[in-house]
């Protein structure tokens, strides 16, 4: 009989401790800027991604910054992970690798920021594009580059860099600005005769030739399939939308200029309640600075800015939460639900920066985010 109990006891002990170890490992909340562990239990290395749902299953591509304990180079790259519930995240592995050769320009040693993928209906496959700079360049290059995969975590296939719509004015630039003179070395940088000529095209005039600047970047696939390459472009000065070919591989030549001069980046596009909306930031580097939300009627149409979807402290709505946007994922099968992902970078320690994930929430027909420690999928009403 003791022996019997002794058993009992000693199972239910291992049954518990086995219930209290699977528990821990799992993430049940959200905890914004706080270490997010893997199902490996290492922090997500994801950094200025963006999320796909494809056969029922949340993809999360991101830059995989090289982690303290690797300083090979060439296992630089954009990581995978794959979700069913957005909390618990399994590691992929690297979806594109930078390429081992010098004669490559995606060799070890550049910069490869803010990849976004999305599916082609058409074509059947997955396509990545990402902001590219060149090794040892610095952020001079303003690229992007584009992959291809035929299995949504790859390997991607690397295909080129660009710049876009080379020979090509945007859709919503006058015939005046088109044949204006004035250029750069006529101007005092950042004098308001400077600022009104940016405004006025005078970037896009200089890199007509060779193609628009292209470095922060995000993509949207619209209602009828049609996908753009949103980017900061012009000196990060002006947003640019332009619309890709059907296979979502290039630049169809059609483009806006957006906010000119309003020096935007991290764009993130969203459609809900019969508007599109955007998160941007100002340009400050790694810091943080206040989130603004725009809203146009049409995409390729006037963008408006709303203001700062923060609402938090004074000291939070500065610097959106210690974060910048990366995208506001929709949420499936739930209307209008949609959660704000930023980063909060940490340029001594690119691979630890934190996700700042947030529920959207709706404020007079405007998205708004508020801070919350700890939250799940009940917030999002
Ligand atoms: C801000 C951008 O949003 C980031 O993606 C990165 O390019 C940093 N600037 C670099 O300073």
């Amino acid at each position: 009989m003791v022996t019997y109990l002794k058993k009992l006891l000693l199972l239910t002990g291992t049954v518990l401790t086995c219930i209290s170890v699977y528990c821990q490992d799992l993430n049940h909340y959200f905890k914004p800027g706080q270490i997010w562990p893997d199902t490996r239990g290492r922090h997500i290395n994801a950094h200025g991604g963006g999320i796909i749902y494809y056969n029922n299953t949340y993809y999360w591509f991101g830059e995989y910054r090289l982690p303290r304990y690797d300083k090979d180079k060439s296992h630089y790259g954009v990581s995978c992970y794959s979700s069913k519930d957005l909390l618990n995240w399994k590691y992929e592995g690297l979806a594109l690798k930078v390429i081992d050769d010098t004669a490559s320009q995606l060799n070890p040693g550049c910069i490869i920021e803010r990849p976004k993928v999305i599916y082609n209906n058409k074509t059947r496959k997955f396509v990545m594009w990402f902001h590219h700079e060149l090794k040892g360049e610095g952020y001079k290059a303003a690229l992007t580059g584009v992959a291809l995969s035929d299995n949504i975590t790859g390997p991607y296939k690397y295909i080129r860099s660009l710049r876009p719509n080379a020979g090509v004015w945007p859709v919503n630039f006058p015939e005046e600005y088109r044949n204006a003179k004035v250029k750069e070395s006529d101007l005092k940088n950042g004098s308001e005769e400077w600022k009104r000529a940016v405004r006025e095209g005078m970037f896009v005039r200089r890199d007509f030739a060779g193609g628009q600047m292209s470095r922060d970047m995000t993509l949207f696939v619209d209602k009828d399939g049609k996908a753009y390459h949103v980017h900061a472009s012009e000196e990060n000065m002006t947003l640019q939308f332009s619309e890709l070919t059907d296979d979502y591989l290039d630049f169809t030549g059609r483009y806006i200029r957006v906010l000119p001069g309003d020096s935007n980046e991290a764009p993130a596009i969203f459609y809900a309640r019969g508007r599109y909306f955007m998160f941007a930031s100002g340009t400050t580097g790694w810091k943080p600075n206040a989130a603004r939300l725009y809203s146009s009627k049409k995409f390729f149409g006037e963008w408006k800015l709303i203001g700062n979807p923060c609402r938090g402290t004074e000291d939070e709505n500065k610097t959106t939460f210690n974060s910048q946007s990366t995208m506001i994922l929709p949420i499936q099968g739930k209307k209008n639900a949609f959660i704000y992902m930023g980063d909060r970078w940490n340029p001594d320690n690119l691979a630890d920066s934190r996700h700042i994930w947030l529920p959207v929430e709706w404020e007079n027909g405007y998205p708004v985010i508020k801070w919350y420690p700890n939250w799940n999928m009940n917030n999002l009403k």
